[in-house]
């Protein structure tokens, strides 16, 4: 069988390309942006003195040389660590012969923390259109902090207010319904994202939190749950789907019509895909 794609799949770059450069740095995503991403996949958390950071665990240990949780660190201490070599580490992992990809960086600031901030520079910088997915990542704990910040920021970046959800090169993305519900009733019109672990009876016929237009469930639901992009296409949702890094599962999404794929691998879906 042969997965024709009927229609442009957008390929968001998870956490950059992480596969090939250390997740959540300038290097990862400025390889996702030379490797033709249509959009880069963030998490963002808050630092003890009010910056977004762009760091998936809520402690630094596994992707930097520091220890402790982000929300303890201030953005000093964190600009002082490397979020890069852990990555080298992980690639010579059982090997005796270099892999194909080292982390070697040119400039210190490739694999330095990064900001919410500098990766909106990023991207406005690209020279084409690239799109931004933001997840916010324990959105309870700090009681409305991380969407006001989030949301300031993007109106210094002239992007909290898009003419229409369809028009707008910035997403948000959470686990959490009552994050994405401030984000809408501070900024209705941007778009907002439902991420989906597991499927409770409610979301298995198709629905989401009020508002809310884009379901973002697990490839391993699409696997196990035949039908459940149809319930939510039926329901006039968008559906984009983590993370999709196995060809087989490429092919899954296109039969189903998806609407976007999260990889960590964005070369290689947009080889798959014809793209490239
Ligand atoms: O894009 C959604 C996906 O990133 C959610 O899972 O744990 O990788 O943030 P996680
Ligand atoms: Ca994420």
């Amino acid at each position: 069988m042969t997965h024709a794609p009927q229609r442009s799949i957008q390929v968001v770059a998870h956490r950059g390309a992480s596969e090939d450069a250390p997740e959540h740095t300038l290097a990862a995503y400025k390889k996702a942006i030379e490797d033709g991403a249509d959009a880069l996949e963030c998490d963002v958390r808050l630092t003890a003195d009010g910056h977004l950071v762009c760091v998936h665990d809520r402690r630094v240990n596994r992707t930097s040389n520091g220890r402790g949780a982000v929300s303890a660190l201030e953005l000093a201490d964190l600009a002082a660590l490397d979020f890069g070599s852990w990555k080298t580490r992980d690639a010579w992992r059982g090997r005796d012969e270099e892999p194909d990809w080292v982390h070697r960086p040119e400039d210190p600031a490739d694999t330095a923390v990064l900001t919410l901030e500098r990766l909106l520079e990023l991207v406005a910088d690209a020279g084409r259109r690239v799109e931004l997915a933001i997840e916010t990542k324990h959105p309870t704990r700090w009681a409305g902090q991380v969407e006001e910040r989030l949301l300031t920021l993007l109106k210094r970046f002239g992007l909290d207010a898009p003419a229409s959800a369809a028009e707008s090169p910035v997403r948000i993305m959470s686990f959490s319904a009552r994050s994405l519900h401030r984000v809408r009733a501070a900024a209705p019109t941007l778009p907002t994202v439902y991420l989906v672990q597991f499927l409770t009876p409610r979301l298995r016929d198709g629905r989401l939190p009020a508002g809310v237009r884009i379901a973002g469930p697990s490839i391993r639901i699409l696997r196990n749950h035949p039908g459940y992009v149809e319930r939510l296409k039926a329901a006039g949702h968008q559906v984009h789907v983590w993370t999709v890094n196995e060809p087989e599962d490429v092919d899954l999404c296109v039969d189903l019509g998806i609407d976007a794929i999260i990889t960590n691998r964005p070369r290689a879906v947009l080889r798959q895909l014809g793209r490239v």
